[in-house]
């Protein structure tokens, strides 16, 4: 099997109106776990440059690049140390500029992630917040609060830290500051002009760097309500995304998205904002993607829809529905840093294989954006037995099964034995061990055998470019018997069978790509269990 490699060539300084984000497939890399570039046993941005005509030949559009920047890495680089520069453990920023400039060359879009809700405990502003006295202006850039109870021994008020345990530290001074996340990750106040004057700047430093954008982390919560109200509930991560917190989703923080689309409509190229955002309702996810605020927001009721098609057809329409009214695109993701793989959502082993498959041309063949993440074109698993000593997850706090480790394990690109070619060849330990028996899930195997998911993603990916029908657009459902769902996207058809048996249709027509082989019957055809197809209408 030849690599496909396919050079597309967007000019981010040419400043044409492409709308090259509503369509885009942004593939995530998750720095620390994609390619070891310096034989430390650690991704990082020569990792990166060195596989990027991987990358190309894969066939997306953009990479979406987790932070890289300095940080003590208590939560693997979302506690920043300072946003103008790159850790030493992936590069430095020379690394970044050459990356940037070896992305574009290969046709890729560059977006890295801004880390705005929160910095580390390590960044200067925080240790001059802690250094500083009670009601100085050094601690106004953060959250900072006087204790409940006769000395202040009680926490300000009831949050709780998405990771688990109180949302408050209490410094040894007295005060207590707000973290949601981890206590490392101390949270900055929005309602201070100069947080957001220095993010605007921060923004701008890596726009005239040539990123084409940013993935923004925590995008609902740099707002918190007036007067920082107790919730009275004490199991708050439960609520996250469902219900209305004081912490997360205020309508404050769009005033913040609106400064920042002014800002990136001020630069060529159409650069985009992505906001990583928890909100109680699809509608309120929308407000996220207005006109004037981000291009796109991640579509996290897709990432928990349960394999089942009435669960999946509910989410897509939803969804639908729900952007269209404020013209934006609708994303469709499946994984990421922060979940379990889908292939062990979908059930694990073969079955999660299969399932994962069909869900690759489901959400390829949907209308807007799809976010891969990386490994998923292998169809790599959740590893679920790392040994205890490598787990390192703040999120791990909140109990025993809620670790991301497992979903961060390094991308075996070839070799037969751990680890696989993520690091230079003489380099045994990754930072997260892999499991011996990937030899078969490496790039290296995949790209040999033509029935492989990887050569099923690069199918995908190369007739999602060709068909006219993918891509932006809408669908049209059609009829189809239970457990299935089917559409037509122009002359495309696309059928999805989520059920155990296989089930017969009338042939929609020509078939294009399946994730598992129908079978014929006269003018029918039966879809495998758990699989996918797309399929050129008659007449198209
Ligand atoms: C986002 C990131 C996650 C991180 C958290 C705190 O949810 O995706 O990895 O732990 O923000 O920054």
């Amino acid at each position: 099997m030849t690599e496909l490699i396919q050079q597309h060539s967007p000019d981010p300084a040419a400043g044409e109106a492409t709308r090259w984000w509503r369509d885009a497939v942004i593939y995530q890399v998750y720095v620390r776990s994609f390619a070891d570039g310096n034989g430390d046993g650690i991704g990082d941005l020569l990792g990166v440059r060195s596989r990027l005509r991987y990358l190309s030949g894969l066939g997306v559009d953009a990479i979406w690049l987790t932070p890289f920047y300095t940080s003590p890495m208590a939560d693997f680089g979302y506690d920043v140390a300072d946003y103008r520069d790159v850790d030493p453990i992936f590069g430095s920023l020379g690394d970044a500029r050459a990356l940037i400039g070896d992305a574009h060359a290969h046709g890729l879009r560059v977006i890295v992630d801004v880390v705005p809700n929160h910095s580390s405990d390590r960044h200067e502003w925080f240790r001059a917040a802690v250094a500083a006295d009670p009601g100085g202006p050094e601690r106004e850039r953060y959250i900072f609060r006087p204790g409940r109870g006769e000395a202040g021994e009680l926490p300000p008020n009831d949050w709780e830290s998405v990771f688990g345990g109180p949302a408050w530290t209490r410094l040894a001074g007295g005060e207590w500051y707000l973290h949601l996340f981890a206590p490392e990750q101390p949270d900055l106040n929005w309602e201070n002009p100069e947080v957001r004057a220095e993010f605007e700047d921060i923004l701008r430093f890596w726009l005239d760097l040539g990123v084409d954008g940013f993935r923004i982390d925590v995008a609902h919560g740099m707002v918190k309500a007036e007067g920082l109200p107790d919730i009275g509930h004490h199991d708050q991560v439960r609520l996250l995304g469902s219900d209305v917190l004081p912490y997360f989703d205020q309508d404050g923080v769009h005033e913040i998205h609106r400064s920042w689309r002014r800002l990136l409509d001020s630069y060529p190229g159409e650069r985009i904002g992505v906001a990583e955002a928890w909100a109680p309702s699809a509608e309120r996810l929308a407000r996220y993607v207005r006109p004037d605020e981000l291009h796109q927001a991640f579509n996290f009721g897709y990432v928990n829809a349960e394999w089942d098609a009435g669960s999946f057809r509910t989410v897509i329409e939803e969804s639908l529905a729900t952007t269209a009214p404020v013209g934006a695109p609708t994303t469709w993701v499946l994984s990421n840093h922060d979940v379990k793989r889908h292939v062990t959502r979908y059930g694990g082993g073969d079955l999660g294989v299969r399932r994962a498959r069909a869900a690759a041309l489901l959400t390829l063949a949907l209308p807007g954006s799809a976010y891969l993440y990386q490994g998923e074109e292998l169809g790599l698993p959740e590893v679920l037995d790392l040994p205890e000593e490598f787990l390192r997850d703040p999120q791990r706090l909140r109990g025993p099964d809620s670790g991301r480790d497992g979903c961060r394990v390094p991308i075996p690109w070839g070799y037969t034995e751990p680890p696989f070619g993520f690091s230079p060849p003489g380099i045994y330990q990754s930072w997260l061990p892999m499991p011996e028996s990937w030899g078969p899930l490496s790039v290296e195997s995949q790209l040999r055998d033509p029935s492989s998911t990887l050569n099923l993603y690069h199918a995908a990916l190369r007739l999602r470019r060709e068909h006219p029908g993918l891509g932006d657009g809408s669908l049209t459902w059609l009829d189809s018997p239970p457990d299935t769902l089917a559409f037509t996207r122009g002359s495309l058809v696309c059928t999805v069978n989520l059920g155990p048996e296989a089930v017969e249709l009338p042939t929609p027509g020509r078939l294009l790509l399946a994730s598992a082989e129908p079978a014929t019957a006269g003018d029918a055809v039966l879809l495998a269990p758990d699989s996918a197809a797309w399929w050129e209408s008659h007449g198209g």
